[in-house]
């Protein structure tokens, strides 16, 4: 029997709770095919918890994301919050996860499925098949550094300053978690920063130089700066399989991969953060996209970025590569039959809402 996995489920609100329901449908067919063990917990986020509790994360569901080996969530926010105060408001439940459970790792992958490559920008030949992952610090660089802050010079201008800090820890933990994940990939890794004009750029070359040589002798490592790797990721895509990157940089190089798919309703993600003695690391999966309002309660929204998200969740916190192989091949399937929800529709194929998204892969499965 295959070691019970405790996850949080935290659907959100608009469409959170129904593309969070086709997940529970893929996980009950894990689960009963034998493949898993699941012990779910559910819990509040963003708006419907300040409905509930008058903050957008309670305390208590915050101790179950502590203590859950991954946190799955669908989407916050939506118009019924937008006039709330500051700190009361949908998002701030997500930023309180990401930073009570330092989540200072993460993952964008941008994965083109065959059937959608003519809906990206780029030629089709360029993106079928593509498969790559960004990996993002999140929690240190410019958005972060001291000092910062707007300030007035004696000679009557103003000065706006932000500074790009990055100590030797926080390069060396985000490097681990990319040559791990390039370990569980196609070993190779393209480490992202501009060493030509910043020195924190060197120190994060010379760092992940080391961590490499030192630790991950067998993941084939080399080293890009910024503004040719935006260059390399219009040009020729595929050249990449996992990519790390500062905060700043990976920011704006996770969207442009990402956009390179031509589909928000297609795109998971992943934050991670320390691992513990048995290697597990705290991490938290969610779809890209935010809780469209303007779809939501209508069955119309895309499950596939959230069981992607979930497909995420089996590869790189359970070990569980081949159930996620499973997984993405059924999507894969379904794309190719030709089923599609609203935001991915083409002429002649056939047009679903977010429980038929959910059957057509059920099938699959
Ligand atoms: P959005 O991602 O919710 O929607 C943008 C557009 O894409 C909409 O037309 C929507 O219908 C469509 N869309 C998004 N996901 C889809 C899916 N799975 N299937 C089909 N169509 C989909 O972004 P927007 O409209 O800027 O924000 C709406 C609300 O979501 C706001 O309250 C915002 O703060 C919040 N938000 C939350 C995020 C999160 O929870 N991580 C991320 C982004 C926005
Ligand atoms: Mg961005």
């Amino acid at each position: 029997m295959p070691s019970t996995k405790k996850i949080l489920f935290l659907p959100g609100d608009g469409i959170g709770p129904e593309v969070m329901a086709q997940v529970r449908r893929v996980m009950d067919w894990l689960v009963a095919s034998g493949r898993a063990s699941f012990e779910v917990e559910d819990g509040l986020v963003g708006g419907s918890a300040y409905d509930a509790h008058g903050t957008p994360l309670h305390d208590d569901t915050m101790k179950l994301a502590l203590a859950a080996d991954a946190v799955l969530l669908g989407a916050v926010g939506g118009p019924k919050w937008d006039n709330l105060d500051f700190s009361l408001k949908p998002e701030r439940g997500l930023l309180r996860l990401r930073k009570d459970m330092e989540l200072f790792a993460n993952l964008r992958p941008a994965l083109v499925f065959d059937a959608l490559a003519e809906a990206s920008s780029l030629k089709t030949e360029l993106v079928a098949g593509l498969d790559i992952l960004i990996v993002r610090e999140l929690t240190g660089g410019v958005y972060f550094g001291q000092p910062r802050g707007i300030s007035d010079l004696p000679n009557g201008e103003r000065r706006g300053v932000n500074t790009q800090v990055y100590d030797t820890h926080e390069i060396v933990r985000v490097a681990r978690v990319a040559f791990d994940l390039a370990g569980k990939r196609d070993k190779r890794l393209c480490s992202v920063e501009k060493a030509n004009v910043m020195e924190s750029g060197l120190l994060w070359r010379e760092e992940v130089t080391k961590i490499g040589t030192t630790e991950f002798p067998d993941i084939a490592l080399s080293h890009m700066y910024a503004d040719n790797c935006a260059m390399q990721l219009v040009r020729q895509p595929k050249q990449f399989d996992v990519i790390v990157t500062d905060n700043l940089f990976g920011d704006l190089l996770s969207d442009c991969a990402a956009m390179l798919t031509g589909s928000l309703g297609m795109l998971p993600s992943a934050s991670l953060g320390e691992a513990d003695a048995n290697g597990a690391r705290k991490a938290m999966y969610e779809p890209v996209h935010g809780s469209a309002p303007d779809i939501a309660g209508q069955n119309k929204a895309n499950p596939l970025a959230t069981i992607l998200s979930f497909s995420m969740m089996l590869r790189y916190s359970f070990d569980m590569g081949v159930e996620a192989d499973l997984i993405d091949q059924a999507v894969r399937d379904v794309l190719a039959d030709g089923i599609r929800t609203g935001d991915i529709m083409q002429p002649g194929k056939t047009l679903v809402g977010t429980s038929g998204m959910g059957d057509a892969l059920l099938a699959k499965l």
